[in-house]
């Protein structure tokens, strides 16, 4: 893969996100990592100054394995995929806590420094994370969202990461 300025990401989020599906991934090689799926999320830019950090949100349930490698890194990475939506929906129906889901969905991982990425993914966004915080019932402006999604009230952790690197397919 090739690193490129995050100026030159030209996916567009609303389809990306929603519709093809990201894999949220945190851990390294040494440390262990994990991944999973997610439709849910942002990209764009906050705080910061001249038009603010080039940043992405992302949306991860308590229960998800993923979360406590996301917890416990520095970075996680968002990896975006052209043509694996059959991998990325096992993904993100299995568990990372009952086996080698990676490997039973056919994908390479990689590792750079303090990150893992997959090698059949055409965009790779590497995230430092700025924020984490839970989502609150009372955030909830139309009530009807709570019903809907959360009727365990299993409220999703909400991370903001600054996007610092950007690799894409040669
Ligand atoms: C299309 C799709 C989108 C998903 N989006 C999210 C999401 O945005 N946030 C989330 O917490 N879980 C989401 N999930 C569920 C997790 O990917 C799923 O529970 C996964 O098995 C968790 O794996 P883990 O336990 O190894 O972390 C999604 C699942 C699918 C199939």
């Amino acid at each position: 893969m090739k690193e490129i300025d995050v100026s030159a990401v030209s996916i567009n989020p609303m389809t990306a996100i929603a519709k093809q599906w990201m894999l949220i991934t945190a851990g390294t090689e040494e440390t262990g990592y994990n991944t999973m799926t997610a439709s849910w999320g942002h990209l764009g830019s906050v705080w910061g100054h001249g038009g603010g950090l080039p940043t992405a949100a992302v949306y991860v349930r308590p229960q998800r394995y993923t979360k406590q490698f996301v917890d416990r890194e520095p970075l996680f990475t968002l990896c975006f995929f052209e043509g694996k939506k059959q991998a990325l929906a096992y993904l993100g129906s299995h568990s990372g806590r009952d086996g080698d889901k990676v490997a039973a969905a056919g994908l390479t991982p990689a590792f750079g420094e303090g990150y893992t990425y997959f090698e059949e993914a055409s965009l790779v966004l590497v995230c430092r994370k700025l924020y984490r915080a839970p989502l609150v019932e009372e955030g909830f402006l139309d009530k009807a969202i709570v019903e809907d999604c959360y009727p365990e009230r299993d409220f999703h952790d909400l991370y903001i990461g600054e996007i610092v690197k950007v690799l894409v397919k040669e």
